[in-house]
């Protein structure tokens, strides 16, 4: 029998689920407005995808090229979205980026300097002009340290190694608690709350070939799904052009986009610069189409357009499964990423020293010396939780959702280092949304539904007891497979269906997960645990990404080749119904007239002051 008057039960105003950018920077805004606030992160301070964004956060602080201003982010970003985003989360950012860089910086980040000792800014794939803030290639690893330490100052609790299972909900339907299970000793841990942030990043983990680690298992998604929130866009999901090849323990481990912005160049196995015939037309105006052009570009000379290295991730990265499916590939199947013959190797050490390690110790290469080896890996989410642009509320009181585990800022396809400054920008805005929520919130606390507590800990505790079934490690195995064979870079309605009924069935498996042993130090049973979101990820992936029958951003459908225009009005958007998963296309609002204005007027137009808003 359970007793939940037994469980450990702690209480806070506010719990933030996850400790990356997003969800560090959202307790920083509760703690500092004197809520009563927790973290609980899946495993250890620090460990964070964020770390992963390692060549910058991108903010128009025009440091390096003073024509930068936050439409020029604001009109990039919409155009890298392809016009997806939504239009008022994009403006937000663009808006509200420089703030939150500056004050990173006052809470402690040490940022790479320009001569005349500003934040230095570095050049990255879609963005104009050098725009990304950085600490040579550990950009990531930096916000994350100086959050933490700053945000344990203010007073946040922290629970590593603490799992979310359920997010529970009182009678109204309002955010009352999360069930959580401590990892090591595999006791059950209650917290009563009035409101839930959730920062739980993506989840790579679907994928074999992915730069996220083993805690990305799309755990956000569940709980809000579970709960009654919606999600959208889910068919998008980022290939990050350069991930490791080889060896073939770290595939998938990402190699910065800096590599690129700080003049790496890709070639195939013919020494050809490939990228100059992947220039997709809509771009023609904007990329050299010269090697002389494009050094120009990286040299700052003006008026000069940018190397094709320098194209968004969508576009690079199918361009390198081109050339090896073409036979242009390197030895191990991916492209050469060269900047070895570009820069001189100290300043390799500087800029990228992280990169210089990681390859030396890992691969055995000097990427001073030698070229490296690279190919797509599933990076990101853009894809997530549907949730109110100002106050990242979802349709659940009391719950709310920031950083990758959202949906709404980078629509089809995200621009490199705008997820850094989203995690900023938006986990600020969170926390807000969360203050103002439970100060308005004032009456008795939200009563915990015993029975849904019970249920919760049942379904949990079943994997251990059932005498006999599946292996969770092989059933996640599978899931790799069908995601990968069938939900790819590149797909089809043809593979989509396939795949959507490969994990229907798939699920009867799943429903009988068995880990073997005690609670203890299970990591078996973690595994288990982990199906659930991983299946409801894969699965709400597909779904949207059969329905959408287009070609944009990251999603590409050799079926429907391009762009439609009636695909650019919608949104697709997923919720749990009485039936199961139900997916629906929703009509996006008009953009307001100035923001439009903006977004689609030319760069002369824009820069030379005809664009009014
Ligand atoms: O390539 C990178 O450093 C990744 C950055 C990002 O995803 O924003």
């Amino acid at each position: 029998m359970v007793d939940v008057s037994e469980l450990q039960t702690v209480e806070h105003d506010i719990l933030v689920i996850g400790a990356g950018g997003a969800g560090l920077r959202a307790a920083v805004e509760c703690a500092q407005s004197g809520k009563n606030t927790a973290v609980i992160c899946k495993s250890l301070l620090g460990k964070a995808h964020t770390v992963m964004a390692e060549g910058g956060m991108a903010a128009a602080l025009g440091n390096v090229d003073a024509r930068d201003n936050w439409k020029v982010h604001f009109r990039d970003t919409m155009r890298g979205s392809k016009f997806l985003s939504t239009w008022r989360m994009a403006e937000l950012h663009a808006k509200n980026a420089p703030e939150r860089v500056n004050e990173l910086e006052e809470w402690g980040a040490v940022f790479d300097r320009t001569q005349d000792g500003l934040i230095n800014q570095r050049n990255f794939g879609g963005h104009r002009y050098p725009r990304l803030a950085h600490v040579g290639d550990r950009t990531g690893l930096e916000m994350i340290r100086t959050l933490q330490d700053y945000g344990v100052h203010q007073g946040m609790e922290v629970y590593m190694e603490c799992k979310a299972l359920d997010l529970l909900l009182d009678a109204d339907g309002r955010i009352a608690g999360v069930l959580c299970l401590w990892r090591d000793s595999g006791r059950f841990l209650l917290v009563k709350t009035r409101a839930v942030i959730l920062a739980t990043g993506g989840g790579g983990r679907c994928w074999r070939v992915t730069s996220n680690s083993w805690e990305y298992t799309g755990d956000g998604y569940d709980l809000a799904y579970q709960a009654g929130a919606e999600l959208m866009d889910m068919e998008f999901t980022q290939f990050h052009p350069t991930g490791m090849v080889w060896p073939p323990s770290v595939r998938g481990t990402l190699v910065t986009e800096g590599v690129r912005g700080e003049g790496g160049i890709l070639l195939n196995n013919k020494n050809e610069r490939f990228m100059f015939n992947y220039i997709p037309d809509r771009f023609k105006s904007e990329t050299a189409d010269t090697i002389e052009e494009a050094e120009k570009w990286l040299q700052g000379v003006d008026g000069a357009r940018r190397p094709p290295e320098l194209l968004t991730r969508d576009v690079v990265a199918r361009a390198i499964l081109a050339e090896v499916k073409a036979g242009r590939g390197s030895p191990q199947g991916g492209a050469f990423l060269d900047i070895a013959n570009r820069r001189d190797a100290d300043f390799i050490k500087r800029k990228l020293p992280s990169m210089y390690h990681q390859f030396r110790e890992l691969a055995e290469v000097d990427i001073t010396r030698e070229a490296m080896q690279v190919g797509p890996t599933l990076h990101y989410f853009m894809g997530g939780i549907r949730v109110d642009s100002d106050s990242q509320q979802t349709r659940v009181p009391g719950l709310f959702a920031c950083g990758e585990c959202s949906a709404g800022m980078h629509g089809a396809n995200r621009l490199g280092g705008n997820s850094l400054s989203d995690l900023l920008v938006f986990g600020h805005l969170a926390g807000q949304g969360a203050v103002t929520y439970t100060n308005e919130d004032s009456g008795a606390p939200p009563a915990i539904d015993d029975e849904q507590v019970v249920r919760c800990i049942r379904f949990a505790t079943d994997i251990l007891n059932r005498e006999e079934g599946t292996n969770p490690y092989l059933l996640h195995d599978k899931i790799q497979d069908i995601m990968g064979e069938h939900v790819g870079i590149v797909r089809t309605g043809e593979d989509l269906s396939r795949g959507v009924d490969l994990l229907e069935k798939l699920q009867e498996d799943v429903q009988q997960v068995k880990a073997h042993g005690a609670s203890q130090f299970n990591a078996g049973w973690h595994e288990a645990l982990d199906l659930r979101p991983m299946m409801l990820t894969s699965e709400s992936v597909a779904r949207a990404a059969l329905l959408r029958e287009e070609s944009r951003g990251a999603h590409t459908r050799l079926d429907f080749e391009g762009e439609q225009e009636n695909w650019g009005q919608v949104n697709i958007v997923i919720r749990k119904g009485d039936e199961g998963m139900e997916v629906e296309k929703i009509n996006r609002p008009e953009p307001p007239e100035a923001l439009a204005s903006i977004a689609f007027a030319s760069i002369e137009d824009l820069e030379s002051g005809k664009v009014n808003s």
